[in-house]
């Protein structure tokens, strides 16, 4: 069984510059309330996606990749999905990637273990050839 039947409407935004992160922002701001979040839970996305969003800047290949945001509905619930993809190299270590501390950039190497922490699901899918990250937040 899937996580949920994605709404019709995704909406993409390409992430290439330190002003897309405002666009990113913005995409899961307004699927965020289309979904019925809260201001808090919408917040904590944001947040988990902005994180993203910087990574995809400073370590996919050219500092590329996409966003695609759609609506998710399981279980009687509603929520809101964003799914970050990147062109490589890839994270040859997922479980040290996701720990509080480690960072390849000699930053704080919070990121990815904070936005899992802000999120409800996380997923990692990572290879030579590029990284996807997938976060779920869902409506309560
Ligand atoms: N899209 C990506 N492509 C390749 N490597 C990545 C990607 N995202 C994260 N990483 C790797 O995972 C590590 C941990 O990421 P995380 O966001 O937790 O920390 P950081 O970006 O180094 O520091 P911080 O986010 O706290 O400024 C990064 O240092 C980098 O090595
Ligand atoms: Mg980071």
């Amino acid at each position: 069984m899937t996580a949920g039947l994605a709404h019709p409407a995704v909406r993409t935004v390409e992430i290439a510059t330190e002003a897309d992160l405002i666009r990113v922002r913005q995409a899961l701001r307004a699927a965020s309330e289309q979904a019925g979040l809260g201001l808090v839970d919408s917040t904590k996305l944001i947040t988990a996606g902005s994180e993203l969003t910087r990574n995809i800047l400073t370590y996919a290949t050219g500092g590329r990749g996409t966003l695609s945001v759609e609506q998710v509905r399981a279980l009687g619930r509603n929520g809101v999905r964003g799914t970050f993809t990147d062109s490589g190299p890839g994270i040859p270590d997922v479980d040290a990637a996701l720990t509080d501390g480690f960072s390849t950039g000699g930053s704080l190497g919070l990121g990815l273990p904070g936005s899992r922490r802000l999120v409800d699901e996380l997923t990692v899918a990572t290879s030579p050839s590029g990284t996807t990250v997938t976060v779920v937040k869902w409506g309560r």
